[in-house]
């Protein structure tokens, strides 16, 4: 059965949203006052929904939202052919920012509207995104970011920086229905901002610079997604032009039962199989850090109407 929303959560969501679009216009803002050539690019904001209802992406899509983003490939395939979001949200642009295991790309490729993955991690699976958008036959090329693990944790999925331009290189050269369109971390939780700029996204960066170098790429065309509730205003200021924000948005997301046959998380965010999945750690960490980032909401904000790179 669909749950309805309250009018409290309706007006919560939008207010949130106009708020977090208000930041990451003032973000933005602040970084093209700095003046070098890659300042001036637009900044995407991604509502990552994982776990929320239909009704709640609803809502966010009313009030001017296209870009979702959902960690599981089960959770994504499920909305996506959800009737309300197909008949509501026409124009609404998929990315997915989970671990990406080859067994789901299959499931993941048939998602209708399905306009970027984030997080291809390696050539194995690369080169099977590419041969399941081939023979799916879809309009354009499939849009891909690179995730690397510039924390090095073991329970954070992505490339290790090293193997990064070989990736890139063989998307370029022998993945002709994909198209690279930047590089994509997550980071350490929990850096202190006060101590400096979050040494994470600066290896993003430099990670960029290196890549472009290598294979002679315009860094313009290399985009940048990185920031999530807690950071993302600082990851613009940065030069990222990809934020992906969940809980600031939707409310904090209750910890999800454990379920073993859908991939998705035990309570402490381990995943238990081998079908579609999050990114490993994350879903505990960031489920710990909601808790204080729906604290940050400042309701009643205008809303801007930025020019976000689509
Ligand atoms: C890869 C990724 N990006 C962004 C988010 C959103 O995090 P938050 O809800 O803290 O904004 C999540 C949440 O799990 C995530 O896994």
């Amino acid at each position: 059965m669909i749950r309805k929303l309250t009018s409290r959560e309706m007006s919560s969501i939008s207010s949130a949203l106009r708020c977090v679009l208000d930041k990451v216009e003032a973000a933005t803002e602040k970084r093209k006052k700095t003046g070098d050539e890659l300042s001036s690019l637009p900044t995407r904001l991604v509502a990552v929904s994982k776990t929320k209802p239909p009704s709640s992406i609803v809502e966010a899509y009313r009030n001017g939202q296209r870009h979702f983003g959902e960690n599981y490939v089960n959770e994504i395939a499920k909305k996506a052919i959800d009737p309300e979001i197909l008949s509501e949200c026409k124009d609404i642009h998929w990315h997915f920012i989970g671990h990406l295991q080859k067994n789901k790309t299959g499931s993941l490729v048939s998602c209708p509207n399905l306009y970027m993955v984030e997080t291809v991690d390696s050539n194995k699976i690369a080169e099977t995104l590419n041969k399941q958008w081939e023979t799916r036959k879809k309009a354009g090329k499939l849009k891909v970011m690179i995730q690397i693990n510039t924390s090095m944790e073991e329970n954070k999925s992505g490339c290790k920086e090293e193997d990064m331009v070989n990736l890139v290189k063989n998307i370029l050269e022998n993945c002709p229905d994909l198209e690279f369109i930047g590089l994509m971390t997550i980071g350490s939780f929990d850096h202190d901002l006060s101590k400096g700029p979050n040494p994470d996204f600066l290896k993003l960066l430099k990670c960029r610079e290196r890549l472009c170098e290598e294979l002679k790429l315009d860094k313009k065309n290399v985009e940048i997604s990185m920031g999530m509730s807690a950071d993302f205003e600082h990851a613009i200021e940065l030069g990222s032009t990809n934020v992906r924000v969940g809980s600031t948005i939707f409310g904090a997301r209750k910890p999800k039962a454990p379920n073993k046959s859908d991939g998705n998380p035990t309570p402490s965010g381990e995943v238990k199989d081998s079908s579609g999945s999050g990114n490993k750690m994350t879903d505990s960490k960031t489920d710990i850090l909601q808790e204080n980032a729906t604290g940050v909401i400042e309701l009643n904000k205008g809303l801007s109407h930025m020019s976000m790179a689509t």
